[in-house]
């Protein structure tokens, strides 16, 4: 059976307090819709009441992105969501999360600076104040992320720690497609040539981590190969390949921690990013 679709606060706040009068814990789900297996495994995850909330969050998009043509499925995405076991779907307006007068945001410090935030300015301000919204309209006892999107779930558990939000974070496994692709929402903007060369992403990422466990201890040797092994993907041009430190995101001079190679690359026009920990 599809789960009701919502798009109002009171709406979820309602169903959520009719949940917890039943006993019932309750999970969330972010995502932006257009869903996948990726996102019907963190839907899994989740336990009791699992709301999954669709919204293309306009302030984690830069004025060049890709939020208009953001792919919109709700209709596919709640099929999507009654055979994963959802709950319930939130799927507010732009104006609902964004009424005129918001001006409040989330300063998330230097680990939104770095990676993809080098690249995508204030994109992880957008992600925390629409995840820390989230979290206050639900009220989750857990909430779920994917290890594919690595520094986000890095930077969602540092706010809940440094905010005192009471969720619990859990961080899912990246599913990917049998040739290593990481599935993501936007890899249905490849072309037929892209998309064949778009798994040799993983391959160099794969091959970071046999080197590093072959005894490969400099960082800085490993994030060179990489960045090599990338650029010669054909029609590939590399956004950044970085070895840091997993929890700073920090450079890394030797291998003597718990590391993660990550990567973004556009392929086409399309930017992918993926990772690995070591
Ligand atoms: P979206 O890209 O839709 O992703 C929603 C969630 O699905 C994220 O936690 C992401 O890490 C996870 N996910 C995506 N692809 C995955 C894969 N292949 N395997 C496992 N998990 C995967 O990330 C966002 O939306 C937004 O930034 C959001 C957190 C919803 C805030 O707007």
């Amino acid at each position: 059976m599809s789960p009701p679709v919502v798009t109002t606060v009171a709406e979820v706040r309602a169903a959520v307090d009719a949940a917890r009068a039943d006993h019932l814990p309750v999970s969330l789900v972010p995502t932006m819709g257009a869903l996948h297996e990726g996102h019907a495994a963190l839907i899994r995850a989740g336990t009791g009441f699992v709301v999954v909330s669709i919204f293309v969050n306009p302030t984690q998009f830069g004025p060049k992105e890709d939020f208009a043509k953001y792919p919109r499925t709700l209709d596919a995405d709640r099929a999507i969501c009654a055979a994963a076991g959802a709950s319930l779907i939130f799927a507010p307006s732009v104006d609902e999360m964004y009424p005129s007068n918001s001006f409040t945001s989330v300063e998330v410090g230097t680990l939104g600076d770095l990676l993809c935030g080098a690249s995508r300015p204030g994109h992880f301000r957008g992600v925390c104040t629409v995840v820390l919204k989230l979290f206050n309209i639900v009220g989750p006892d857990t909430a779920h992320f994917g290890a594919k999107d690595y520094q986000q779930a890095r930077i969602i558990g540092q706010m809940v720690r440094d905010l005192n939000v009471p969720v619990e974070v859990r961080v899912e496994p990246t599913v990917r497609e049998p040739d290593g692709l990481a599935l993501s929402s936007r890899n249905r903007y490849l072309n037929a040539p892209e998309r064949a060369a778009a798994p040799a992403i993983y391959r160099a990422l794969q091959a970071a981590h046999m080197r590093a466990h072959a005894g490969e201890v400099d960082a800085a040797r490993l994030e060179s190969a990489l960045h090599a092994e990338l650029s010669a993907i054909p029609g590939a041009r590399v956004d950044y390949a970085r070895v840091v430190d997993a929890y700073t995101l920090q450079p890394l001079a030797r291998l003597d921690r718990p590391a993660v190679a990550a990567v973004a690359v556009f392929v086409g026009t399309t930017r992918l990013i993926d990772n690995v920990t070591i």
